[in-house]
């Protein structure tokens, strides 16, 4: 909304200016003349030891001779306190006890439905697109033409950069009329109870829109440009404009090539997806940072019978794979299924196009292969069936999955495919290759069919032993709780003061075990939509969203493990000290996961003894710095009392 210049002076006037910073400073009693209305402080803005920031009541103004900040009231307001222009109107407004100008009603309700939260997103595109062009997106614009991005393809995917301040987009967003609950509804700042001022969400990011069906912004993905933010890509949380679930990127451009290419590919990523728009693939969609859901999936089979799921060459890509296949199996119907396509060697289809080219991506589409064969290679290959008994356990694992399928005819079909590989597989076994791990034989010439196996059986390979074929890997993973991440998630909860003190760090964390995942988006669920923030109304809403019981595990682990700083009983000051410590060994242990998850890679692709001794010996140094001495040993350090007594 605008504001009467006179209406503006007039609270100006009213309310010294010394007396809205001085709550936020305090004043150097030798350099401070207060009859003169001239007072001193340290600089807010920027940290120094004697001071050199100067307010003075006549003019009305602060002027800081370090570093240069200078303004008025409501300057001071917005840009150290975050304050939307609006609010620091607000505030100083009540200061003066002048009443706030009353709106017209007309023009409040035109105002209402001109900027509806459809208009609200298309305003913040347009605002991301131009401070990407402006001297701001410098930094963004480098890092878009480095990844090989040319402008119009930046241009035609709306591409922006949203820059690095808690309140750019809310102050233009304000300027243009827009309502503060318009933007939190539209998922574009933080807010809640324990947000003393909301801010923007994304910041210093690369803005990919997300559009719905029609083209239409309904929500936005952010990219970081440096590695070391916690969270490399941000989502626009649920919003009425946005289901996540429901939605795919680049589905209405996707949707007109369908027509010209016959079918349609869902990749990972948004860069995967642009990447492979500007290598002339326009049929590209991607799911957004879940795995794809059964809805996802429904719009691909509205635009072709067969669509063909891609994943990463790694280890996260081939578990994705996995299941997604285990996700579409009940669904499939006749002529309604879905192809696998695996990329090679660690590399994603962006590095694939950036690297080879087109026809690079195009002979591994042309490699994709059935859902049929995807879930034979995972349930023989790595396997040892060398006894009657591990024979038949393979036929009813088969047996099984053949049954998920709802189709009466597809699932009879799957049923007899299962049986004659079968049948041909143990043939092969008995005919002396028993320890050899199971490919689709059938299949003549060198596939890529290794790369798609628990441990490949490409030959000529160490055979892979026994032990390999039981590591951890193999096993479909269903690890238990990890102590830290419990600690840590039962002190946030029951110290609520830790998520302020520390929220850009929780609003980000990286946890690996889903069902404390889970129960930390409950709590920023939670805390979004003004649940109280104490311990018990946050139980409550952890109760309310069905996780009571992940809860209540995670309490039992942390008292089992002695680790009472995290429980509710425990003094504020342990719980922080203990907390501050947990919070680092998680994020350290974040770069040992990653070298795991090559190591991991590294076997699926090439299952020698030497790739799983070296998995095995990566795997034990995170199980170091994962194992409770780890986490106790510091709770001891910090707090300076006896670690063995926690
Ligand atoms: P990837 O890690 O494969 O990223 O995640 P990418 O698309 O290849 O991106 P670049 O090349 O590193 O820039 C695939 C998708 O998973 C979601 C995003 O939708 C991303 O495109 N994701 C990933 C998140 O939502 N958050 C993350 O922190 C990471
Ligand atoms: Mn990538």
């Amino acid at each position: 909304m605008r504001f009467p210049n006179a209406f503006l002076d007039e609270i100006r006037d009213r309310v010294p200016i010394s007396s809205v910073v001085g709550q936020r400073v305090t004043w150097d009693r030798k350099k401070t003349n207060t009859a003169r209305g001239d007072w001193w402080a340290n600089c807010p803005f920027h940290g120094e030891k004697s001071p050199s920031f100067h307010c003075e009541d006549k003019k009305g103004r602060y002027h800081c001779f370090g570093c240069g900040v200078s303004g008025d009231h409501f300057r001071f307001l917005t840009e150290l306190d975050g304050m939307s222009f609006p609010e620091a109107v607000e505030k100083v407004a009540g200061m003066a006890g002048v009443p706030m100008p009353a709106r017209d009603a007309e023009a409040e309700k035109r105002d209402r439905e001109r900027t509806s939260l459809q208009d609200v997103m298309e305003l913040a595109a347009s605002f991301f697109e131009q401070q990407l062009q402006a001297a701001v997106g410098a930094k963004a614009r480098a890092y878009l033409r480095d990844r090989g991005l040319s402008a119009a393809t930046q241009q035609s995917f709306r591409l922006g950069y949203a820059p690095d301040s808690r309140n750019a987009l809310k102050e233009f967003l304000a300027g243009k009329g827009v309502e503060k609950t318009q933007m939190e509804a539209c998922g574009l700042l933080v807010f809640g109870d324990d947000v003393p001022v909301s801010y923007d969400r994304f910041r210093d990011r690369v803005m990919f829109p997300i559009p719905d069906s029609r083209g239409r912004i309904i929500a936005f993905g952010g990219r970081a440009l440096s590695p070391d933010v916690p969270a490399k890509y941000l989502n626009s949380p649920e919003t009425e404009l946005f289901h996540k679930g429901n939605v795919l990127y680049n589905f209405a451009r996707a949707r007109k090539a369908v027509q010209k290419q016959g079918t349609v590919i869902a990749v990972e990523g948004y860069m995967d997806t642009i990447a492979l728009a500007q290598a002339g693939f326009e049929h590209v969609v991607a799911p957004l940072g879940t795995a794809l859901t059964e809805n996802q999936l429904e719009l691909l089979w509205r635009m072709a019978g067969e669509p063909v799921l891609c994943f990463d060459g790694d280890q996260a890509g081939l578990k994705a794979a996995w299941r997604a296949a285990d996700m579409a199996l009940p669904l499939i119907q006749p002529g309604r299924s879905v192809r696998f396509a695996l990329l090679p060697d660690g590399q994603d289809p962006d590095d694939l196009v950036r690297s080879g080219g087109p026809d690079a991506f195009r002979a591994v589409l042309a490699d994709a292969r059935p859902l049929a064969d995807l879930i034979w290679s995972r349930e023989t290959a790595g396997g040892v069936f060398d006894t009657p008994e591990r024979r038949a356990e393979l036929e009813k694992t088969l047996r099984e999955l053949a049954g998920r399928i709802r189709d009466e005819s597809v699932r009879r079909h799957y049923g007899q495919e299962f049986r004659e590989r079968t049948q041909a597989f143990f043939g092969a076994a008995h005919a002396g290759q028993r320890q050899r791990s199971g490919d689709d034989r059938r299949r003549p010439g060198p596939g890529p069919g290794g790369q798609w196996a628990r441990g490949g059986a490409a030959q000529g390979r160490t055979p892979i032993t026994e032990s390999l074929s039981r590591s951890a890997l193999l096993t479909k993973g269903n690890a238990a709780m990890p102590v830290r991440e419990a600690a840590i998630m039962v002190a946030l909860i029951n110290h609520p003061r830790l998520i302020d003190e520390f929220f850009a760090q929780v609003e980000f964390l990286d946890l690996s075990n889903p069902e404390l995942r889970a129960l930390h988006s409950v709590l920023l669920d939670a805390l979004a939509h003004d649940v109280a923030g104490d311990a018990a109304s946050l139980i409550e809403a952890v109760d309310r969203a069905g996780r009571r019981d992940t809860w209540d595990r995670a309490v039992a682990l942390v008292r089992r493990m002695r680790l009472w700083p995290a429980l509710e009983e425990a003094a504020f000051e342990d719980a922080r000290e203990a907390f501050a410590q947990a919070l680092h060994l998680q994020l350290s242990a974040g770069s040992l996961h990653r070298e795991l998850k090559a190591a991991e890679a590294a076997l699926a692709t090439d299952p020698t003894d030497e790739n799983y001794r070296h998995l095995v010996a990566i795997q034990k140094e995170f199980r170091d710095v994962q194992a409770p001495e780890a986490l106790v040993e510091g709770f001891g350090l910090l707090s300076g009392r006896g670690g063995r007594n926690f």
